[in-house]
């Protein structure tokens, strides 16, 4: 990559970052493409955020994404929002479009395009979401346009039975329930595919999960969006049943694309970017 004085800035903003792939993903894709754009993390907190967006329009980034514990506080400082942003409260991708600052949230894009990648069927499948949380919440709001039934399971069950009303106006069928083990129990006993879009399993939680071993069983895809540690719990004792697993790095990845899309109105071609997140993933089962 050579940078010089025409370089145009994409970054990603967020407590912690120095950890995060999104510079190897979106560097990657810059790269592949010749374009002369470099992809930067910074570390922002809510309380500076007002006077990085202020300066970010000052010095014209092209865009940015946003991750935790920014994505809902974001919202306040743009310009625009797109319609499924807006609904689901929370950005994860902001566009530059002539000096004005669209948000716009990729993340439940990023779970269905993982899903049909790896060759899980949507339509006509019974989905488990668990969790309701912000990222539950953009996964409810794309799942809901297809032709699936979905069984939002949530700690509070408030937020998910909140959660089922608010996507319940697609054609998807929407259900709800508690994150119990009896709930558990009736929901995927019906299921196709699990998503856990809930923190158990991640770090510091790692030695937690949030389906008991006893309920899983081989002819289910079991998705876990957390990517910190790589294989959690569940994904192992998912493997160890013979379910089918996909870990967070997919997701990861193809929200990333996605973001990209709106920022270059392209996908970029993803052979390299795949041999990249293979060489974390084999970095990470070789050092276990
Ligand atoms: N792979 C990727 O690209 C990607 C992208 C985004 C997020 N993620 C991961 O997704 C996870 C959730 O992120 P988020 O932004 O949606 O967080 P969030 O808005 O804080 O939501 C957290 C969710 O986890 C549930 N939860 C937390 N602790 C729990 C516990 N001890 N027992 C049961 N449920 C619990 C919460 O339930 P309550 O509502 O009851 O509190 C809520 O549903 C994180 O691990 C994050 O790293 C991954």
């Amino acid at each position: 990559m050579r940078i010089n004085g025409r370089t145009g800035l994409l970054c990603l903003i967020g407590d912690p970052v120095e950890h995060s792939l999104s510079p190897l993903i979106h560097n990657t894709a810059l790269k592949e493409l010749g374009l002369n754009y470099v992809y930067m993390a910074f570390r922002v907190s809510k309380d500076t955020l007002s006077q990085v967006v202020k300066a970010f329009k000052v010095i014209g980034v092209k865009g940015f994404n946003v991750t935790m514990p920014l994505k809902k506080d974001i919202l306040c400082f743009l310009d625009e929002l797109d319609p499924k942003a807006l609904k689901i409260g929370a950005v994860n991708t902001v566009l530059n479009r002539f000096g004005r600052f669209i948000g716009f949230n990729t993340d439940g894009m990023g779970v269905v395009k993982a899903l049909e990648k790896n060759n899980v069927k949507i339509d006509g499948s019974y989905i488990v979401l668990l969790g309701a949380g912000g990222t539950g919440r953009a996964i409810a709001y794309t799942l809901m346009d297809r032709e699936c039934s979905i069984a939002i399971l949530n700690r509070t069950v408030e937020k998910s039975k909140m959660l089922a009303l608010e996507v319940s106006d697609g054609p998807a069928m929407v259900e709800w329930g508690p994150l119990t083990e009896g709930s558990l129990k009736i929901h995927l006993s019906k299921a196709d595919v699990v998503i856990n879009s809930t923190s158990v399993g991640m770090k510091p939680m790692d030695g937690e999960t949030p389906i008991p071993k006893s309920l899983l069983r081989s002819g289910l895809t079991v998705f876990d969006i957390v990517y910190n540690p790589l294989e959690t719990r569940l994904l192992r004792e998912a493997r160890e049943v013979g379910a089918r697993t996909i870990d967070g790095l997919e997701m990861l990845l193809n929200q990333a694309l996605e973001s990209f899309k709106i920022w270059f109105e392209a996908y970029p071609p993803i052979e390299q970017i795949k041999n990249a997140l293979e060489d974390v993933r084999r970095g990470y089962f070789a050092h276990r």
